[in-house]
């Protein structure tokens, strides 16, 4: 069977970048800038963005370029041991997925809710008790919240569609879920800087404070960050390069993608802050009491400082319009790339039909995802993100790192990407792969571990702890070790890919 192929570099390329550009630069990125010296955190923030995210992307790039696989066949190909590895990749960006769409879904509530301006007079109230229904703990599941459970199901037709005729229709879709929400961006941040008050945002948002950079948690929340900002660990750009030609070009393509998601990320950043400073003139308060970050700011502050602009209702509605558009079309290219991954192991290892795949994958997400559709979702929402983002995804990139950098020897796969590619690299790539990424990835984790035996996250009680963070990456681990063991119907280990 010939491997599914994107039409263009192109369509590859801005794959990519919508995979990467995600919620996570709306409303991670402006945040975590504020919290570690503003201005300053660039410094760590390109630290990490070249000492980790740039030698990384190129290394999944290289991987699936040079095995024409996903992740779980790309690392069984290098030893078969190792493909249990890809499918905790996998895995963990398959539970990644099944709350990514909720937040989808409460973006198409919002959008219906445009025309309206449901939530003027109170978005904390519309967001919580309207749309969640939030009960009192996680304990208390409540029923189904059923806006949300309307928007998730509404999110997973929208992904079962796009993804099931192959990369081809990617590469169309992404046509506009890639400059789009940088052309609705754009409109927010001239709306934003031609208010009152903006400036003081802006101000609030980049004014370094260099003493921050002696702080280590801004260095942890620095490569924290890139790591998540750049998709990295769930197998995702693998999988994406899995389908393009051997030779292709690898480190500039690499090198677009990582400028054009932190370019996405710095524009947020104007839009969200210069709103911001322009809600905290109007309210009389200091900026820092309106700041915030995480859905917080898309579903309640954010949609309040709509309300505020000057206009009245109508005004608001188009901004909202404007507003939840862009972070639909941000946030969804992300959300399926991380099912393509998925696909893709499925895919390679048993040769299933796309369709097929793509329509089990989809059903079984959305059935999942119902857990957080329950008036306890946000509380499980809260604690599985909490611990795929800490323990999931990094231990996942360092499985990786620790087979090339080890096993396979970051040199084998420099000599295969820099002939091909317009951009060499030098013996600095392989330090990165092989002893700097691991290093980092090693500290956050143990760091984070002892933080988690501390003190309970948020609060909440150890049983729910257990069964939504601990219980869920053990069943990952398991399911990853049967994946990897069961027989292929499909035998990965002969190269087929040359008939391309
Ligand atoms: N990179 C995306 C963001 O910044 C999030 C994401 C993480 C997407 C993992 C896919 C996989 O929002
Ligand atoms: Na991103």
């Amino acid at each position: 069977m010939q491997r599914d192929r994107w039409t263009n570099r192109l369509a590859f390329v801005l794959a990519a970048i919508g995979s990467a550009a995600g919620l996570g630069n709306a409303w991670r990125f402006p945040y975590m800038a504020y919290e570690n010296g503003g201005g300053a955190f660039l410094i760590p923030y390109f630290i990490a963005l070249l000492t980790t995210g740039l030698p990384l992307i190129v290394m999944e790039y290289a991987l699936g370029q040079k095995y024409q696989q996903g992740a779980p066949g790309t690392l069984a190909k290098i030893k078969k041991p190792f493909e249990s590895f890809g499918w905790f990749a996998v895995l963990a960006g398959a539970v990644i997925t099944t709350y990514y769409a909720v937040i989808m879904g409460w973006i198409w509530v919002y959008l219906k809710a445009c025309f309206k301006v449901e939530w003027a007079g109170n978005a904390g109230e519309f967001f919580e008790n309207s749309i969640l229904q939030i009960s009192s703990g996680p304990g208390e599941l409540g029923g189904l919240a059923i806006p949300v459970v309307i928007g998730l199901a509404i999110t997973w037709i929208t992904i079962y569609y796009i993804l099931r005729n192959g990369v081809k229709d990617v590469g169309k879709v992404v046509l506009i879920t890639v400059p789009a929400p940088v052309i609705l961006m754009g409109i927010l941040v001239i709306r934003a800087l031609t208010l009152p008050g903006a400036i003081e945002g802006i101000n609030y948002y980049l004014t370094p404070d260099f003493s921050k950079l002696l702080d280590v948690k801004v260095w942890i929340d620095a490569y924290s960050q890139i790591f998540f900002t750049l998709s990295l660990g769930f197998g995702i750009m693998i999988a994406y390069a899995s389908y393009m030609p051997e030779d292709s070009d690898i480190t500039n393509n690499a090198m677009i993608t990582v400028f054009a998601n932190s370019g996405i990320s710095f524009l947020a950043g104007f839009a969200v802050f210069g709103t911001l400073g322009y809600m905290a003139h109007v309210q009389g308060v200091p900026v820092s009491e309106v700041a915030a970050g995480g859905p917080g700011l898309a579903f309640v502050v954010y949609p309040e400082a709509i309300n505020m602009l000057p206009g009245g209702s109508v005004v608001a509605g188009i901004f909202g319009l404007i507003f939840f558009l862009m972070l639909l079309t941000l946030g969804i290219d992300s959300a399926f790339s991380i099912v393509e991954a998925g696909i893709a192991g499925l895919e390679d290892k048993w040769g299933w039909k796309r369709k097929k795949v793509t329509f089990w994958f989809c059903l079984i997400s959305f059935v999942i995802g119902l857990l957080y559709a329950t008036k306890a979702g946000l509380y499980w929402l809260d604690i599985v993100d909490h611990w795929v983002n800490n323990f999931g995804l990094t231990i996942a990139g360092l499985l990786e790192l620790i087979v090339v950098g080890w096993i396979l020897k970051p040199k084998t796969l420099r000599d295969y990407f820099n002939p091909i590619s317009e951009f060499k690299f030098g013996a600095w790539w392989d330090f990165c792969i092989k002893y700097l990424s691991p290093a980092v990835l090693i500290y956050l984790i143990v760091n984070q571990l002892i933080k988690e035996f501390k003190v309970p996250y948020e609060g909440y009680d150890q049983l729910y702890l257990w069964i939504g963070g601990w219980g869920v990456l053990i069943a990952m681990a398991v399911l990853a070790m049967i994946l990897g063991t069961v027989k292929s119907s499909v035998s990965i280990n002969v190269d087929e890919s040359k008939s391309v």
